[in-house]
């Protein structure tokens, strides 16, 4: 299947499965403190997806067991909810959500401090996030796909943290994987002509150390090999012909 451009409906649908999830994620960020374990973090993001009518997207997919992807740590994305995993003060944990509303899907992670954490995490976090508000700063109809890539490389590794290679944002609509994919980094070439009405899950992940990663063997979690802190940061994106539209951003809340 080729990239698809939204109609004005498929547009509204979508918009409202990201205010949403942008809800689901700000309930979430509120339970996280030193004690929590990562199976009540997924237990309250499913509870307030069901709540508004959605379904938990990443339920099932591909085998996974979970509704939230909850990775602490070293651990980059896919980190399986476990009813043993306490939080510690000191930890960053990644929380990664999907919904879809009305057969559309949306798509945000974020990454959180429990409790008081080192300042070079903090720094991890917050230009983790600002890559992709720098991407963002791209994603404009008449550019081409790899800049917003470029900008997220260019932004993240001016800190020295690394961008992860094997995973890549994409496409999103009636499916959670769409084309394009939409790469953290710069391949050769310029990518396609970005079009309004076509949506975007943008989403880097950025390591402290260096960019290698590996899965363990519960066949999911991504892990950092040289075992350094990693954050996520995600939202679906529409083309607009001008300003892109954040739908699962609300800057009010987590
Ligand atoms: N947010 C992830 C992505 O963009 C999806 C998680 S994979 C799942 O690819 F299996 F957990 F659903
Ligand atoms: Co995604």
């Amino acid at each position: 299947m080729s990239v698809t451009i939204k109609s004005e409906h498929e547009i509204e649908l979508m918009r409202e499965a990201g205010r949403i999830l942008s809800i689901v994620h700000d309930e979430m960020a509120k339970v996280i403190r030193p004690g929590v374990t990562t199976m009540a973090i997924n237990r309250k993001g499913e509870e307030v997806i069901r709540s508004y009518g959605c379904i938990p997207s990443f339920l099932n997919y591909n085998g996974y067991p979970a509704s939230i992807c909850v990775s602490v740590n070293e651990e980059v994305v896919h980190g399986i909810p476990d009813k043993k995993r306490v939080l510690k003060e000191g930890d960053i944990v990644s929380l990664d959500a999907g919904v879809i509303y009305k057969g559309y899907h949306s798509d945000a992670a974020r990454t959180h401090a429990v409790g008081e954490i080192s300042e070079e995490d903090k720094k991890l976090i917050a230009v983790t996030k600002q890559s992709f508000f720098e991407g963002v700063k791209m994603a404009r109809a008449g550019n081409h796909l790899f800049d917003i890539s470029k900008a997220i490389q260019d932004y993240a590794e001016s800190f020295g943290f690394s961008v992860v290679r094997e995973m890549v944002g994409h496409g999103i609509g009636k499916k959670l994987h769409e084309e394009p994919q939409v790469p953290n980094f710069k391949p050769i070439g310029r990518g396609m002509k970005l079009r309004p009405g076509m949506t975007l899950a943008i989403e880097p992940m950025i390591n402290r150390g260096k960019k290698e990663i590996w899965k363990l063997d519960d066949d999911w979690t991504c892990v950092t090999r040289d075992s350094q802190n990693s954050a996520h940061y995600e939202n679906t994106v529409l083309i607009t012909e001008g300003e892109p539209e954040l739908f699962s951003y609300n800057k009010d809340l987590a």
